[in-house]
């Protein structure tokens, strides 16, 4: 089975629930507060994971019981951790997520160990990365690694489904050496200095990230679905209409489901279609691992709707 390696964060998710975001200098009682583990890599391997993927992590977590949590986690979905390594340095990271009534979060990451991954680390990782099918990657790592990885990806000819969230300034140049790219609207109009605001605009901005050399474009448009510009031109694959819970995790989960679809030589569209479902069902349940479906959902789901 194709390998799916996922180079990225691990974040321990400290989700407090409120009726309305407190304004700056305001208190406001909330309703609970969960912990739930995630990150933006941790999710999009899990979600590959249990979609059926035989799936591989690199990152890092704190030498601390929210990373032996992780560790012991990924044990249990069948993922390979041999290049997950555990630093004294920085505890494992940590996110302040509010999640108002109408379902919209605010985030916070403190980066810890996942900014403790670099160089030395990264060196070992080569043998991994040659037997992935694909990577992929986000930008909860240090911005100067996260560009060496995908400089490694670009020269042992590995394809990268790249994730540009949180939305960073990244250079045209390495952005082209990236496969796929898949920014939600806000993190395309950063990358292309292009606005998002029309349909209109957000297939200009996706066409200019085109033109840097990536293969394909899959920009993910919430309930919308998402856009998707290639060679074949460009189009938007429909979304699903669900309850929307919590949207934490949709995108990640979307990309794992995505990558799993392209190791399995489905077409861009197919790939799409599977990965808007996949994120349907996450925005459905609370949390962000404890949200991610199994395939046996996700099928359950497609037939339902179908
Ligand atoms: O994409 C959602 C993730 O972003 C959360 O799990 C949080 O940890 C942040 O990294």
């Amino acid at each position: 089975m194709p390998k799916i390696t996922v180079v990225g964060s691990f974040v321990m998710d400290m989700v407090a629930s409120v009726e309305e975001f407190p304004l700056a200098g305001q208190t406001v009682l909330g309703r609970s507060l969960r912990v739930y583990p995630g990150g933006k890599g941790a999710n999009q391997c899990v979600a590959a994971a249990r979609l059926g993927a035989q799936t591989a992590m690199i990152g890092m977590v704190g030498s601390d019981g929210n990373g032996k949590t992780f560790l012991e986690l990924f044990q249990e979905e069948g993922i390979d951790c041999a290049n997950v390594f555990v630093t004294e340095k920085e505890p494992t990271a940590i996110a302040q997520i509010q999640i108002n009534a109408a379902a919209e979060n605010k985030i916070v990451v403190i980066p810890s160990a996942n900014f403790v991954f670099g160089e030395r680390e990264w060196r070992q990782c080569e043998k991994a990365i040659k037997e992935s099918a694909v990577v992929i990657m986000q930008m909860e790592l240090n911005p100067g690694i996260t560009e060496e990885i995908i400089r490694t990806c670009a020269r042992l000819s590995v394809p990268v489904v790249l994730n540009p969230a949180p939305a960073r300034n990244i250079s045209g140049e390495v952005l082209g050496l990236a496969t796929y790219v898949t920014p939600n609207e806000t993190e395309l109009e950063l990358l292309t200095g292009m606005p998002t605001d029309t349909e209109e605009n957000i297939y200009k901005a996706a066409g200019k990230l085109l033109s840097f050399g990536v293969r394909a474009v899959v920009a993910t448009l919430g309930k919308r679905g998402a856009l998707v510009a290639d060679a074949h031109g460009k189009r938007i694959i429909p979304g699903y209409t669900v309850k929307v819970v919590d949207t934490v995790a949709a995108g990640d989960s979307f990309n794992g489901a995505l990558a799993k679809c392209i190791t399995e030589g489905k077409s861009l569209d197919e790939a799409v279609r599977y990965a808007n479902a996949v994120g349907a069902l996450t925005v459905s349940k609370q949390g962000a691992i404890p949200s991610l479906p199994t395939a046996a959902e996700v099928e359950a789901f497609i037939k339902a709707r179908a």
